[in-house]
């Protein structure tokens, strides 16, 4: 009999922690102009997820030296006062990315807010216009956690093209944009969802998997091809209260020749990467361009 094989390992902390000194340069480097990066997260009301979230974010700007402002209102702010402060923040020179925490209360309508805050300082990469572009393959700010499972797959030498991908979910934040980056990459990208028949039938013919649906399990053993990229962008909690992902870790690991886990993998490189366009939103609203 022989030995299982083991999947490599993708280290999301390890490589997020590379991104981050690689901002950090680029960040002392406009200090020399005498310019700081600036980040403005808002966030409205008390979703204790989104107080983790913003805190992360705002932790990880003073990592590498950039200005944040956490922009913190009640959970009965009217819309009218939050786009108010939204275009503030577009025309105020010392903030070059702007974040609106989501989920937003039923009472805001999420699509108005994000299309308030300017594209040049869109560094979620949620406005229709970073969409839209991505869509055409023209420059914009990317979605973060699709923009880090991409950054995982060069980590590893896994270069996209003419390899067979498919993404399992279809978010605006996740699902969508991550078909269409490995599309822009040379992918053939196939996109499943919760109306897919035969989840498995497509999954077994992947090269790259990318999970991301919110559901323990999804993914298992006997869904991978030998050898497969395995991307794992699900954050749920087992029967015990651990923290894993959406993908079978222990069964798929012994089957795909790569794999992220969770904790440790996806969620660090979604932080690193709104780093990355945040530096990149003030490197282009200064004309200092990275060097
Ligand atoms: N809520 C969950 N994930 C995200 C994210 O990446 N950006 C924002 N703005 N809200 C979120």
């Amino acid at each position: 009999m022989t030995a299982p094989t083991t999947a490599r390992l993708i280290d999301g902390n390890a490589l997020a922690k590379k991104t981050r000194a690689e901002v950090a340069r680029r960040v002392a480097r406009l200090a020399e102009h005498g310019h700081r990066p600036g980040l403005a997260v808002i966030l409205v009301g008390h979703n204790p997820a989104s107080q983790v979230y913003v805190k992360h974010k705002v932790a990880d700007c003073e990592s590498v030296g950039m200005h944040s402002v956490l922009d913190r209102h009640p959970e009965t702010l009217p819309e009218a006062e939050l786009l108010a402060r939204i275009r503030a923040l577009n025309a105020d020179p010392d903030i070059h990315g702007i974040l609106v925490q989501l989920p937003l209360p039923r009472h805001i309508d999420a699509n108005k807010v994000i299309e308030t805050i300017s594209p040049a300082k869109d560094v979620d990469g949620f406005h229709v216009a970073s969409a839209g572009a991505l869509m055409i393959g023209r420059p914009g700010f990317k979605a973060c956690t699709p923009y880090g499972c991409m950054k995982m797959l060069e980590s590893i030498g896994c270069d996209p093209k003419g390899k067979h991908a498919v993404v399992i979910g279809r978010s605006n934040i996740v699902g969508k944009p991550m078909a269409m980056m490995l599309l822009q990459a040379s992918a053939t990208v196939t996109v499943c969802h919760s109306a897919t028949p035969d989840l498995a039938h497509h999954t077994k013919q992947a090269d790259i998997v990318v999970v991301a649906v919110g559901k323990r399990n999804v993914l298992t053993a006997d869904m991978v091809k030998p050898g497969a990229v395995i991307i794992d962008v699900g954050m749920n909690r087992d029967d015990h209260g651990k923290l894993c992902g959406d993908v079978d870790f222990a069964g798929v690991s012994v089957v795909a020749g790569a794999i992220t886990p969770v904790p440790g993998g996806v969620g660090p490189m979604t932080r690193a990467m709104l780093l990355v366009n945040t530096i990149e939103a003030a490197e282009h609203a200064l004309a200092i361009p990275n060097a």
